[in-house]
């Protein structure tokens, strides 16, 4: 008796192990013989790896079959190579001291030249309407800029004259009346006609008003995108203007999206994501912003030495 007792469980543990019932594996059941069934028995854990595993097989299956069917867009890979022409309208009070910013500092990492002016941060001053000149008589001009982001009075045309073929346009807008109100603060509008609030100045002073300075006051995005004085009430003038910016400039940030127009710009000039990180430049104070106390925000020629580290050479000449 004991050795066939010995020898029994010996084939039930060889047989066992060869069906694997002992680990609860179902996978080599049809191989056991049917008087054996009883060592390789479904267990409860047993069925819940079949489960698992039919499960995995489905959707390796499914997987396949969207493969075949073309990639996902996300999986695409991005094929377009970096602009390094590029030419920025830089409006007044509309975040576009950090895009300037960003343009600097791609500009000096990767060697490039900058368009700039003479004298100050200016072409022409704002007063003026932007000539190629402006950029050809400057000493920091020796050969054909990549980067043009210095503030000036756009001229789409003479732009051109000056960039190199391949260069994309592309500028910032704000919500008006915020601008507006941003504005007056910082070039101290009010202050300057005598002491006047911001209502009060509204009220006495036309839509075609003499500009603070020659070039700051009501809707100042028309006026940096070309607008004469004259114009500044002329509904079709006004109307034309938008036409022509809206041919000329291939992307338009909108300061009050800042996160998504910074994906937007990323994308559009197909640089990575990490160039288009922005400090908060140049902005209103939170008091100020509430309405508590004065505005005495930074100039503009600080807030660029405040970043010094990513503004080129030349331009620290011209703040010195
Ligand atoms: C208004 O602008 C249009 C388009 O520029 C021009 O033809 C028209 O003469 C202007 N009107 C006035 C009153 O200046």
């Amino acid at each position: 008796m004991r050795p066939k007792v010995i020898s029994d469980s010996l084939k039930d543990v060889a047989e066992g192990e060869q069906c694997g019932a002992g680990k609860g594996w179902t996978m080599s059941l049809p191989r056991c013989p049917m008087v054996r069934l009883r060592v390789c028995r479904f267990t409860f854990r047993g069925l819940v790896f079949f489960t698992v595993a039919v499960a995995l097989l489905y959707g390796f299956l499914l997987m396949d079959g969207a493969r075949s069917a073309g990639k996902p867009p996300w999986l695409e890979l991005n094929t377009c190579s970096p602009r390094n022409n590029v030419a920025f309208l830089k409006t007044h009070k509309c975040a576009s001291s950090a895009i300037q910013n960003i343009l600097f500092r791609y500009g000096d990492k990767h060697n490039l030249h900058f368009a700039l002016p003479v004298t100050g941060n200016y072409f022409g001053g704002g007063r003026h309407i932007f000539e190629a000149g402006m950029v050809r008589s400057s000493p920091f001009n020796k050969v054909t800029p990549n980067i043009f982001a210095i503030h000036t009075k756009w001229n789409y045309e003479e732009v051109k004259k000056v960039m190199p073929e391949d260069t994309v346009y592309f500028t910032i807008v704000r919500e008006p009346t915020a601008l507006f109100q941003s504005l007056f603060d910082y070039a101290s509008i009010g202050e300057r006609a005598g002491g006047l609030t911001l209502d009060e100045y509204v009220r006495r002073n036309p839509i075609d008003a003499s500009r603070t300075d020659g070039y700051v006051g009501y809707n100042q995005m028309t006026w940096d995108l070309g607008m004469p004085l004259e114009d500044m009430s002329n509904l079709t003038a006004a109307r034309e203007l938008v036409r022509r910016a809206d041919a000329q400039f291939g992307l338009v940030l909108v300061a009050e999206r800042m996160d998504e127009s910074l994906v937007l710009l990323a994308n559009y000039l197909c640089w990575e994501l990490r160039d288009v990180l922005v400090l908060r430049v140049n902005s209103l104070r939170d008091e100020v912003r509430r309405g508590e106390g004065r505005g005495h925000t930074v100039p503009v020629s600080h807030s660029l030495l405040q970043v010094t580290h990513f503004v080129p050479p030349a331009v620290q000449v011209f703040h010195q």
